[in-house]
């Protein structure tokens, strides 16, 4: 663990830290977005062009920011959201992002893309975690992962919608990206899908995605995923109102507005933006979780008064990872939670219902 006195201060610092630590092909593949990295930009230039109309003289003096999401109350409205290959960052990989996130009391999304198993992850981190499925053209692999999933105490099914087929990002392509020799994508050793060589040109991960991720992917697979088990499905990527009604109509307890940190569509609307109708849109049928580019606390207060309920970080933890393993995502997780506490009780507000729409006027 680094002493307290050498530590970053903020997640911008632990950015900075993290790129002396990791190889290039690992610092591009964690840092970049799809093409002109437009979407990548706008979703922190977002949270940043808008400012928060704070009130005051409210007696702030007790304050609970707690919330209720999917079932859990968790302490603060954040949760880990799932990115790909931790041991990129740190040999420990998703076991010390998971237990960071576990000592917090918050959830943390193991990716189906992970360099440790979604066993390995259950049994080293108690707190809730939820698991993030890709869907591949061999149904049965996939619903291997979803039953090991239930059976390791999983609490909930994260659908990624947004990535059947594979947006370029250039750094990558440039970089030809693969997984280094002993690094793999553990959860399909069994399915014989675990390996992502090195390829004459391009990126390693953009072919092992055209190959083996299922194009066909449609609204009736969610249903066919909320049926296979008790397990809330969530859906994540979504960015259009109108999906999140579909979301609704096929069974989803919950939405992330996401476009995978400007990873995909380049262009998309930032999340943030979008965040408002997609709640309208949803009412109560629908918990809204969203992320991208949440960097400060004051981000999470935004999206709370847009309408999220929590509010997820995926760069933010791999740059705590890369930098001092779990010890580093606590520090990042901490920064977060006193940076938005401190900002939603500058605005006045005790309770996490009491953040609304006004901030924002
Ligand atoms: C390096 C990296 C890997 C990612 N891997 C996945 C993944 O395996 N599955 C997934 O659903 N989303 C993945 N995402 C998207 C994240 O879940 C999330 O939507 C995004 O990182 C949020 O933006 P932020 O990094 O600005 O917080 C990944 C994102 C990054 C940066």
């Amino acid at each position: 663990m680094q002493a307290a006195t050498d530590r970053p201060i903020n997640v911008d610092e632990y950015q900075q830290s993290a790129r002396e630590r990791l190889s290039k092909m690992a610092y591009d593949y964690y840092v970049s977005g799809a093409w002109d990295e437009i979407t990548l930009h706008e979703n922190r230039a977002a949270f940043d062009r808008a400012t928060l109309t704070y009130r005051v003289l409210r007696d702030i003096s007790s304050r609970d920011y707690s919330t209720r999401v999917l079932g859990r109350q968790i302490p603060w409205p954040l949760f880990i959201a799932p990115t790909a290959f931790h041991r990129l960052a740190h040999d420990d990989g998703e076991v010390a992002t998971a237990k960071a996130a576990a000592a917090a009391g918050i959830p943390f999304t193991l990716s189906t893309m992970a360099t440790r198993s979604i066993e390995e992850v259950a049994d080293a981190a108690s707190g809730p975690r939820w698991f993030q499925l890709y869907v591949y053209k061999d149904r049965q692999a996939t619903r291997a992962l979803v039953e090991r999933a239930v059976n390791a105490g999983y609490e909930a099914l994260v659908l990624t919608v947004d990535a059947q087929i594979w947006a370029h990002r250039e750094r990558d392509v440039r970089n030809r990206f693969h997984l280094p020799a002993g690094l793999e994508a553990r959860n399909l050793l069994a399915a014989g899908k675990a390996d992502m060589p090195q390829k004459d040109q391009g990126s390693g991960l953009g072919a092992y995605v055209q190959s083996l991720f299922d194009p066909s992917l449609s609204w009736s697979d969610v249903e066919w995923l909320a049926g296979v088990s008790d397990l809330p499905v969530v859906i994540k990527g979504v960015v259009h109102p109108d999906d999140a009604v579909l979301a609704a109509d096929h069974g989803a307890a919950a939405v992330v507005v996401s476009n995978h940190g400007g990873r995909q569509v380049d262009t998309a609307p930032a999340t943030f933006e979008v965040l408002p109708r997609i709640a309208d849109a949803a009412g109560d049928r629908l918990e809204i979780l969203m992320d991208g580019g949440v960097r400060r606390g004051s981000d999470i207060v935004k999206a709370l008064a847009r309408g999220a309920r929590a509010v997820g970080i995926g760069r933010a933890a791999l740059w705590g990872l890369a930098v001092d393993g779990q010890a580093g995502v606590e520090h990042v997780i901490e920064i977060l939670t006193d940076e938005f506490e401190r900002v939603a009780a500058l605005c006045g507000c005790r309770t996490v219902e009491e953040i609304g729409g006004d901030l924002l006027e």
